[in-house]
């Protein structure tokens, strides 16, 4: 009984537990990002979009009637930034919430049509 010691079994105990803490912290973080994702594919303007094959050619003249002041022809910059390899970095959700929710002005709110919004869709991810 002389090398009993209750302190360091102590110690190792919480040790284990802050580590069960911070696995189910991770994995609840996880799984709300994916019911985030989930929540935001169920929204039914967007499903109609991902639903449909836009056209490229259609998606450009689209995007030179509105959207190339801002980001040039082509997508290569101007007062918006290059929208080169956009697709790369934004998802097809996160690019469709770009377009219609107007949260990073001067770049307007749009509200394309789902067919409008597809055809678009299909040229950013040409760039
Ligand atoms: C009035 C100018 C303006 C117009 C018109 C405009 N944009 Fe933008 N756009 C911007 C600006 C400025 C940003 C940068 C916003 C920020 O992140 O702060 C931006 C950002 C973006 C981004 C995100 C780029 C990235 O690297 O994350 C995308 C995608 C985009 N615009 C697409 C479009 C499309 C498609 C249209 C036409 C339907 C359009 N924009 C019209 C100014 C404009």
């Amino acid at each position: 009984m002389a090398n009993f010691s209750p302190s360091s079994e102590d110690t190792s105990i919480s040790f284990s537990r802050i580590a069960i803490a911070m696995v189910a912290i991770a994995l609840a973080i996880c799984l709300s990002a994916f019911g985030f994702y989930r929540f935001q594919t169920s929204d039914p303007y967007i499903s109609q979009v991902l639903a449909q094959k836009g056209e490229v050619t259609q998606g450009q003249e689209i995007f030179n009637l509105n959207c190339a002041a801002c980001h040039g022809a082509g997508g290569v910059g101007l007062v918006g930034p290059s929208l080169a390899k956009v697709s790369h970095r934004k998802s097809q959700v996160g690019l469709i919430n770009q377009v219609i929710s107007g949260k990073t002005p001067p770049m307007p709110k749009f509200q394309p049509s789902p067919e409008i919004m597809a055809d678009l869709l299909s040229y950013l991810d040409n760039l």
